[in-house]
């Protein structure tokens, strides 16, 4: 986060929608992983970078406003509400549920699978303020919370995965833009029993045939080879950008049918 010198720019009107007024900078162009913000913390405007997580988290309830309050994000329960849909449909009770949520974050993927009754949920992420935050603001959501990167686990943070016996994995608003790489996706799936629900979220033009993001032909692969088998596909409203367009996402709620074949994933990656 940083103090610099940009209230001199042109920006869009303050908003008050929270804890902290927040102004858009009037630029339409950026990319969503280029968008920012100015905030008003003790009387100073600051710039945060949408996708600087750890200074985002730092500040208690920014994530909340910007995204969920200004932006119109809704992602959480949109894809949480999604499983719902299919574990009725299967008549599974969500309290059998051992979930993996993955790029948890400040919690509230885990807070949204709370409401539906899901009590086993472990969080991991890879950054520390992201497990900060989530104790911090609901440290009632998760059972347990690892900071990991699931590439480089350490024995210890693989024993308790393995001895967990995930049977869901959600990964809700970090796939895509180089958050989550395929390799660590496939480290998460493999912790899932076979017959587990996989629920995920991802940026429309993402899965685009032809689109050339290593996650896409990740996807593409898994849905080729019946590694995953999609129970439920959803194209909808993620958020708005800075600029109030809709960014559309889809959300997909599938079925573990086979494990992924590790060389397959590192030919991808
Ligand atoms: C937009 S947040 C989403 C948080 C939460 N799932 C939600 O829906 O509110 C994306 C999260 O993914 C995490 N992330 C990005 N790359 C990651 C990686 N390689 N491994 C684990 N987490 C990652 C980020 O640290 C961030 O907390």
């Amino acid at each position: 986060m940083s103090n610099d010198k940009l209230t001199s720019k042109p920006f869009e009107e303050v908003i008050n929608n929270g804890p902290y007024p927040i102004r858009f900078p009037k630029m339409s162009e950026l990319e969503q992983d280029e968008e920012w913000c100015e905030v008003l913390i003790d009387n100073k405007w600051t710039k945060v970078r949408f996708h600087d997580y750890t200074d985002v988290y730092s500040v208690p309830g920014l994530y909340e406003t910007l995204f969920y309050r200004t932006l119109m994000c809704n992602s959480p329960n949109r894809v949480t509400n999604l499983l719902s849909d299919v574990l009725n449909e299967q008549n599974q009770k969500p309290q059998d549920l051992r979930v993996l949520d993955f790029g948890a974050g400040n919690g509230m993927e885990g807070e949204a699978l709370q409401g539906l009754g899901i009590r086993n949920i472990v969080g991991v992420d890879i950054i520390p303020a992201a497990k900060e935050a989530a104790m911090r603001d609901r440290p009632w959501v998760y059972d347990k919370y690892l900071v990991a990167d699931l590439t480089n686990l350490t024995a210890e943070q693989n024993r308790f995965l393995k001895e967990y016996k995930f049977n869901a994995l959600t990964v809700v608003a970090a796939l895509g833009f180089g958050d989550i790489p395929p390799l660590a996706f496939y480290n998460a799936y493999d912790f899932i029993e076979l017959n587990g629900y996989v629920a995920f979220n991802i940026r429309s033009d993402f899965l685009k045939s032809g689109h050339e993001s290593k996650f896409s032909k990740l996807i593409q692969h898994m849905l080729n080879e019946e590694i995953l088998e999609i129970e439920l596909y959803k194209r909808y409203q993620h958020r708005l950008n800075i600029a109030g367009e809709p960014i559309y996402y889809v959300a997909i709620i599938a079925k573990k049918l086979k494990e992924l074949n590790e060389s397959d994933v590192k030919s991808i990656s």
